[in-house]
């Protein structure tokens, strides 16, 4: 890792939040965030994703306590990138798939998406697991960064530079690789073979996103 990256790995149960910041000028400057993840971080891909499809977080009582309004969070009131963001004098980060525009993302994006996985659905199919969550694993969330960077850099109009001041959330991702298949009935000791290969795959998610 080169000088001012920062890793920090909290633990709460059966969940893993890695949250990278990268920055070459210290952590007191940060103009973007950029963040993968699952339901912890989603702030409204997953409700995007399924158009006018029922799901309980499109009501009240989601988003009553801060918003005053059902946002796509998973959540009451904010999450704990709306916090970051916050503290950092920057604007809740918009949800990738609720953006129309490059201006929609001049302080970053978020690619989180509720029920995500970093295992890919055809991993899980492999095991003769049904993967009838949402396909947009970590590897898509990091091809939709990809895809959005171009425009980030044309815009800043300084090159890859613009990046030293930017803050990567990686996390919370990992949970759901056990929970779906949990819920499926499969057996703890069959689920805990997963680890390594979620490990694997958040690592190479990171690396990957770095450039
Ligand atoms: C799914 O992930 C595996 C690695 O675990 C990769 O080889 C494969 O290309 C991925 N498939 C899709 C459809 O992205």
């Amino acid at each position: 890792m080169a000088p001012g990256h920062l890793l920090f790995s909290l633990h709460i149960p059966t969940l893993t939040i890695l949250i990278l910041l990268l920055s070459q000028t210290g952590n007191c400057c940060f103009t973007r965030i950029f963040c993968f993840g699952d339901s912890i971080s989603d702030t409204g891909n997953y409700l995007k994703s399924i158009g006018d499809g029922y799901h309980p977080i499109r009501y009240l009582p989601y988003g009553e306590t801060y918003f005053g309004r059902p946002t796509g969070r998973f959540c009451d009131g904010r999450l704990i990138l709306d916090f970051i963001a916050e503290a950092y004098g920057l604007p809740f980060i918009p949800a990738y798939l609720s953006g129309n525009s490059i201006e929609d993302h001049l302080h970053g994006a978020n690619f989180a998406v509720g029920g995500a996985t970093a295992l890919n659905n055809s991993y899980f199919e492999s095991k003769g697991i049904e993967a009838s969550w949402t396909d947009y694993s970590l590897g898509t969330q990091l091809e939709w960064f990809k895809k959005l960077l171009p425009s980030i850099l044309e815009e800043s109009g300084c090159g890859s530079s613009v990046m030293r001041n930017a803050l990567f959330v990686v996390g919370e991702i990992g949970g759901n690789d056990y929970n779906h298949p949990l819920f499926q009935g499969r057996t703890l000791d069959e689920v805990r073979t997963f680890v390594p290969d979620v490990i694997r795959t958040i690592s190479l998610t990171i690396h990957g996103g770095m450039f």
